[in-house]
C-alpha cells in the first residue's frame, strides 16, 4: 500500500500580519527544536511521515520565509491566479509566489467561493496551472448546510471535483495534488462532521479520483479533512482510513494552538 504523508496546514486566512507571522514562527520553531513532542514532529518532518505548512496572508508571506529558521514548515499561499503576468490588477501569479518562497498554495476555499463569487470553470483554470507549475495545490471542495440537509454532499463534491479535473494530468494530480475536504457548515462553526461522515466524504474523493485518474493516483492522492479542527478533535480525525491530514483555520493562527494539534500527529 502506497504510503502517504500526513499534511497538518494551517490556513490563516485574514489573520497575522508581519510581526504577528514573525513571532508565530519564533515560538513554532523554538516547540520544534526544543519541547520534547516538538522535537519528536521535527524527526517526522525529517523523515518523510508528516509535512507541516501554514498559509500566511500574502503580505506576510515575506516575513514568514524570513522567518524561518528551518525548513520543516512549508509555506502555502491562500490564494492565486491561473495567467503568469499581465493586467490583472489585484491578482498574483503561481510562479511570483514560488519566487516568494511558497511550496503550496490553496485554490477553492469555500471563502473564495461563496464570498468572491469563484466559480468551478474559474477553478479548474487555476489548478490546471498550479498542475503544472512547480507549487503543490491544496484543492477545496465542501458542501453548504443545504446540500447536507437534502443529501446532496456527494453530488456537489462530484460536481466540484469533476469541473476541476477536466483536462488534467493523471499523474500530475497523483504526485502533487492535495484535496481538501471543508464542509461548509463546518468551517469556523465549531460544528465539525462527525469522524464517519469526515471518512465518507474523504473515500468517496478517494473513489472519484480512482474512476477518473485510476487505482495508482488515488492511492497516492492526499485528502484532508477541514473544518473547526482543534487539539481535542484532531487524533480522531486523523486517525480516518482515508484522511492524510487536516486543514486548519481558526487554531492554526497561534503557535501554541497549531502546535497541539501537530502533536496529535506523531
Ligand atoms: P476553521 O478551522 O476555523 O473552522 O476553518 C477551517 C478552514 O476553512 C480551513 O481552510
Amino acid at each position: 500500500m502506497t504510503k502517504r504523508t500526513k499534511l497538518i496546514a494551517g490556513n490563516w486566512k485574514m489573520n497575522n500580519g508581519s510581526a504577528e507571522t514573525r513571532e508565530f514562527f519564533s515560538k513554532l520553531e523554538t516547540w520544534l527544536a526544543s519541547d520534547e513532542i516538538g522535537k519528536k514532529a521535527a524527526e517526522a518532518v525529517r523523515s518523510g511521515d508528516i509535512e507541516i505548512a501554514v498559509a500566511p496572508v500574502f503580505t506576510s508571506i515575506h516575513a514568514a520565509v524570513a522567518a524561518r529558521q528551518s525548513e520543516l514548515v512549508g509555506i502555502s499561499a491562500q490564494n492565486a491566479y491561473f495567467e503568469p503576468n499581465g493586467a490583472f490588477t489585484g491578482e498574483i501569479a503561481l510562479q511570483m509566489l514560488e519566487e516568494a518562497g511558497c511550496k503550496y498554495v490553496i485554490l477553492g476555499h469555500s471563502e473564495r467561493r461563496h464570498v468572491f463569487g469563484e466559480s468551478d470553470d474559474l477553478l479548474q483554470k487555476k489548478l490546471a496551472a498550479a498542475l503544472s507549475s512547480n507549487l503543490l495545490p491544496i484543492f477545496c471542495v465542501g458542501e453548504l448546510l443545504s446540500d447536507r440537509e437534502s443529501g446532496r454532499t456527494n453530488d456537489v463534491i462530484k460536481t466540484q471535483l469533476s469541473c476541476a479535473w477536466q483536462n488534467a494530468d493523471s499523474e500530475a494530480v497523483g504526485e502533487r495534488a492535495v484535496i481538501a475536504y471543508e464542509p461548509v457548515w463546518a468551517i469556523g462553526t465549531g460544528k465539525t462532521a462527525s469522524l464517519g461522515d469526515a471518512q465518507n466524504a474523504c473515500a468517496f474523493i478517494r473513489e472519484l479520483t480512482a474512476e477518473c485518474f485510476g487505482i495508482k493516483t488515488a492511492e497516492k492522492i492526499r485528502i484532508l479533512y477541514g473544518g473547526s479542527v482543534k487539539a481535542e478533535n484532531s487524533a480522531g480525525i486523523l486517525a480516518q482510513k482515508d484522511v492524510d491530514g487536516l486543514l486548519i483555520g481558526g487554531a492554526s493562527v497561534e503557535a501554541e494552538s497549531f502546535a497541539r494539534i501537530i502533536a496529535t500527529a506523531v
